[in-house]
């Protein structure tokens, strides 16, 4: 074992609050900079010794390298045992089901998510906790806590471990396992769904895209969809993950995801179409002719989960993130089961889902999951959309308008305001913050504000209070604007405003979204005063 000191100092740890460590791939690259977050890790659990992990990445640039890092550190501190996907790769979902099913300690996930990657790009690492999920409050707390003071880290001098080829080695004290990345995860898939089912839908010819996006996904959908379910090759498309996501942001939405969205909305369109983000977390969904938003995504989940063999037993209760529109809600309502609103970040679900309180979840930002793991997971939303299909026998489309005609449709959209200077986005919140009191009334766009708050959340289970979560604006006659700031950017600030506006089972379904909320975003620009602020007139994506 060699202890390796570390010149400088403090360094940056994961902050509480945030989902992992997200930074410069050079920056990850620094020195001792890696590894000082894995070693405050270890510290913040109270060491490694005796204790397992499981290990994976999306397999972008820095991947293999970090994990040979890992996988000495871990020996170093006394780990007994680790599990690591074939070739580094484990989607972020495989990771928290093999941190269940195999029972470990915790594991690490080496992921940006759907940020880019490459040398010039981003990387990133998260700590899963033994329920699967990410660290919540208290351990990253700990873990930042950690990185402020370290100034060392325990690594073994020892060759690479071989992450090709599946099998058992030994590296100092602990043994490695190298796992096939697909086996264990497709074995969960088959319990939740109906298979047979969904081979019957292929087979009688309906079409799908399936949009990798150089990612993580490939060889899960691959496996999935083609080889077992039956769906003809070439179904799955950019399917080979690459270290740089093929110099694309592998962020499944209407704008990344670009190539899908106009072979959808082509005369040539398959009946459905799906892609994925980086790490595997992250779901879109688009119908021939039509794009399903994450929030409609998860309220025709909750109203259909119970054709799946997984659900028949229907649903504990459904939570959506606070910037998520309120489509769920009435779903949950309908079906007399519990609803909640989470702050921003998948962590929250945890503890409702340890508690039995919920059994789908999801967030605006295309994360849709359910209790069978602890993350978000974009391959299972795909699969549970296609046992619905399969069942009902109905186009996207008509699931959709079926759906609002018996709820109403909560039309809805972000605007993303990137690389902003910080403190002009700060200044954004401070007025609005500033001011909450005094908002409700008439704005000068013509809406009348109802409530305006910031948002707390108390979590039901543990008691624990999450203050300054983002500003709510309701407005009068079923509007809504959130405006919070991302915690995941790398660049400057990044704000987000979250645009909403309902309407009823009788009112026309059929407007442009962008229509249907330019009274909403009327009232909040003039609200925040954002244009002036930031000095933009335009977003830089709309999803
Ligand atoms: C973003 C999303 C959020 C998601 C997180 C991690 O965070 O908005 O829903 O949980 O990525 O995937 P943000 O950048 O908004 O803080
Ligand atoms: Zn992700």
């Amino acid at each position: 074992m060699q202890i390796v000191t570390v010149a400088k100092g403090p360094f940056e740890g994961q902050k509480p609050g945030t989902s992992g460590l997200r930074k410069k791939t050079r920056v990850f690259m620094e020195p001792g900079y890696l590894e000082c977050f894995v070693q405050s890790v270890f510290n913040a659990i109270g060491g490694a010794k005796g204790k397992s992990f499981v290990v994976g990445g999306d397999g972008r640039y820095y991947n293999r390298e970090a994990i040979q890092s890992i996988l000495k550190m871990a020996a170093a501190n006394g780990a007994s045992h680790v599990i690591v996907g074939e070739g580094g790769l484990l989607s972020t979902p495989a990771v928290s089901n093999l941190i269940r099913q195999r029972g470990t300690d915790g594991g690490l996930v080496l992921s940006a998510s759907h940020n880019p990657g490459g040398v010039d790009a981003d990387f990133g690492i998260k700590y899963n906790i033994a329920n699967g999920g990410p660290a919540p409050e208290h351990i990253t707390a700990g873990i930042f806590e950690q990185t402020q003071s370290i100034t060392s880290y325990a690594t073994l001098e020892a060759g690479d471990v071989d992450l090709g080829t599946p099998g058992t080695s030994v590296l100092g004290d602990m043994t490695v396992e190298i796992v096939d990345p697909v086996a264990d995860y497709l074995a969960l898939m088959e319990k939740l769904f109906d298979f047979d089912r969904i081979a019957a839908l292929f087979s009688s010819g309906f079409t799908m895209r399936f949009d990798a996006m150089h990612a993580v996904t490939g060889p899960y959908a691959r496996a999935v969809l083609e080889e077992r379910l039956g769906a003809p090759a070439g179904t799955v498309v950019n399917a080979v993950p690459s270290e740089d996501f093929g110099g694309g942001h592998p962020d499944p939405n209407p704008v990344w995801a670009r190539d899908l969205m106009q072979e959808m909305m082509s005369d040539t369109a398959p009946d459905f179409g799906a892609a994925s983000d980086g790490d595997g977390d992250r779901n879109m969904i688009v119908g021939r002719g039509i794009y399903v938003t994450p929030s409609d995504s998860l309220a025709v989940l909750a109203a259909n989960a119970h054709l799946a063999p997984g659900y028949s037993a229907g649903l504990a209760g459904v939570a959506r993130s606070m910037p998520t529109s309120g489509a769920s809600d009435r779903v949950a309502e309908k079906l007399g089961i519990g609803s909640f609103e989470t702050p921003t970040g998948w962590k929250f679900f945890g503890n409702l889902l340890d508690a039995g309180k919920v059994t789908l979840c999801g967030e605006e930002s295309a994360g849709t999951g359910s209790d069978h793991v602890r993350e978000k997971d974009g391959l299972w939303a795909v699969l549970l959309w296609l046992n619905i299909l399969a069942v009902t026998e109905r186009p996207v489309a008509q699931m959709l308008q079926d759906h609002w005609s018996e709820f109403g449709r909560n039309y809805y959209s972000r605007h993303d305001y990137e690389a902003v200077p910080a403190e002009a986005a700060q200044a954004v919140m401070d007025r609005v913050a500033g001011n909450l009191t005094g908002l409700p009334g008439t704005t000068s766009a013509g809406q009348t504000v109802s409530a305006a708050d910031s948002f707390s959340y108390h979590d039901p289970v543990d008691g624990s209070v999450s203050e300054n979560q983002g500003l709510r604006i309701s407005f009068k006659d079923g509007g809504r604007a959130v405006l919070r700031l991302s915690g995941t950017g790398t660049e400057g600030a990044t704000l987000r405003v979250y645009l909403e506006q309902y309407a009823g089972p009788d009112d026309d379904h059929g407007l442009d979204p962008e229509a249907a909320l330019a009274d909403v975003r009327a009232a909040l620009l003039d609200i925040t005063d954002l244009e002036n602020l930031i000095g933009r007139t335009e977003p830089d994506v709309r999803t």
